[in-house]
């Protein structure tokens, strides 16, 4: 590829450097960054204070990153964080060194330095990115963003709207990030809660609509621990993918939709409120609506009513093939409070749930604590993989593989969507299966990433 430092070194080579009008930051390589800051942003209403975030770009969410399937994304994040960092590209099927989970397959940023990330990009759809060092603080903090790529062909709709929904833990009093990310409460229980809810980094977002209007929304649970219960109010709407991946036909949406943290939806939906009435995304607590976004209905779309949309087309091999043969791993997640864990491996040694507490963690796969040294399994590639998921745990958790997508087995046999996260509430049992077909270490978590950073963190080697 051409970049501009060997194009100078060669000309150099050649003897004419001298007598080219070069500029010093010529020299830089074409490459575009991501920069994460500090930033200082208005993100409560008009006429209260402003809040200190963590921030891609100078903003929250960070820049849209939006680029057409099977092309290159090259982005050289600069840390100006007091922090080290990384990014990570949550849903993408990437060279496992392109993933970005510090202390597994990369080490983390320093602070004042950079480092280049480089992928094409197979699969079409509605992904996102965000830091994978330390991510209970620096996601919470606001280092994440929207990854968007667009099918060879776009879908017949009028407008593409990105949403990303996130929470954030604020004081009353100043309106500031909540310092304390590693509380044993939060770690305990349910994970960092906010108390402020924002879609696209604000609190009321708005954009106007008209009636007939077909749009995609683009749904992404960019919260720390929150799980979104969706449903759509003057609106006709279809779920059309979950988590990147197209479903093979539209599913109408006619109960409310459950987005766990780090999941996305894309919908289809066509505005049916009437001129001058308003049309809402709205978030379901306690059996009551909040409007998580408004769309004022002004005037009447050119086009009328339309039938249910055309699926997407599916994303390159993605099937679940080899399931009798496959390799059978066990996830059994135990611990956090009101849990039954008496004890489990702590860098280790067997500890106390006392003890495990003391030191902060809480939770165990199949009774380790965290991340060790050797994978939770070593599979080959191309090796299909069944694991039973269980939760005997009081909790709801979002378990989280990278570098492949998998289906649910249910029990009759029948295969569910494709996904990255999975959401298992308390008490249940889940089997997920995928191919790994992707060569790396990948890591396996919990997206209530209080959870992941206090014992819910683990991996899998999937050998070339
Ligand atoms: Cu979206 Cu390991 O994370
Ligand atoms: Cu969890």
């Amino acid at each position: 590829m051409f970049s501009r430092r060997g194009f100078l070194t060669a000309a150099g080579a050649a003897g004419v450097l001298a007598e080219l009008p070069v500029r010093g930051d010529a020299l830089v390589p074409d490459l575009m960054e991501l920069h994460a800051t500090v930033k200082t942003v208005q993100l409560l209403p008009p006429d209260y204070p402003t809040t200190r975030i963590w921030s891609y770009g100078g903003g929250t969410p960070g820049p849209e990153i939006r680029v057409a399937q099977g092309s290159r994304v090259q982005r050289r994040f600069v840390n100006g964080l007091p922090q080290a960092s990384s990014v990570h590209w949550h849903g993408i099927r990437t060279a496992n060194s392109m993933d970005g989970v510090a202390g597994l397959t990369q080490a983390p940023v320093p602070p004042g330095e950079s480092f280049d990330y480089d992928f094409f990009v197979r699969d079409a759809g509605t992904f996102w990115y965000h830091a994978h060092n330390r991510s209970a603080e620096q996601v919470a903090r606001g280092l994440h963003g929207p990854l968007i790529i667009d099918e060879k062909t776009l879908p017949d709709v009028d407008r593409d709207v990105v949403l990303v929904l996130d929470d954030w833990l604020l004081e009353p009093e100043g309106g500031q990030l909540y310092p304390e990310f590693e509380s044993r409460h939060d770690r305990s229980h349910a994970g960092r809660l906010g108390n402020f809810i924002s879609t696209n980094g604000q609190s009321a977002w708005t954009q106007a609509a008209k009636r007939h209007e077909r749009l995609r929304l683009r749904l992404i649970n960019a919260s720390s621990a929150r799980i979104f219960a969706l449903a759509l109010v003057n609106f006709e709407g279809w779920v059309m993918a979950l988590d990147g991946m197209p479903l093979p036909a539209p599913k109408a949406v006619t109960e409310d939709l459950l987005l766990g943290p780090g999941q996305r939806a894309d919908l289809i939906v066509d505005v049916s409120a009437g001129d001058g009435e308003e049309a809402f995304l709205a978030r379901i607590e306690d059996n009551r609506g909040y409007a998580q976004a408004t769309f004022p209905v002004r005037g009447v779309s050119s086009t009328s009513r339309r039938g249910p949309p055309e699926p997407f087309p599916p994303n390159p091999a993605m099937e679940v093939t080899g399931l009798d043969a496959a390799k059978q791993l066990r996830l059994d997640m135990a611990g956090g409070a009101m849990g039954s864990l008496r004890s489990a491996v702590l860098d280790g040694q067997q500890a106390g749930f006392r003890q495990m507490a003391e030191a902060n963690q809480f939770w165990a796969f199949n009774g380790t604590v965290g991340m060790t040294q050797t994978p939770l399994a070593s599979v080959a590639q191309g090796e299909t993989v069944r694991v039973s998921v269980s939760n005997d745990t009081a909790f709801p958790h979002a378990m989280h593989l990278h570098g492949m997508h998998f289906r649910t087995v249910h029990a009759d046999g029948s295969l569910g969507h494709l996904r990255d996260t999975l959401l298992s509430f308390a008490g249940e049992s889940h089997e997920i299966a995928f191919v790994a077909d992707n060569p790396g270490d990948w890591a396996f978590h919990c997206h209530m990433l209080s959870h992941a950073a206090s014992g819910m963190m683990t991996w899998i080697r999937v050998q070339a």
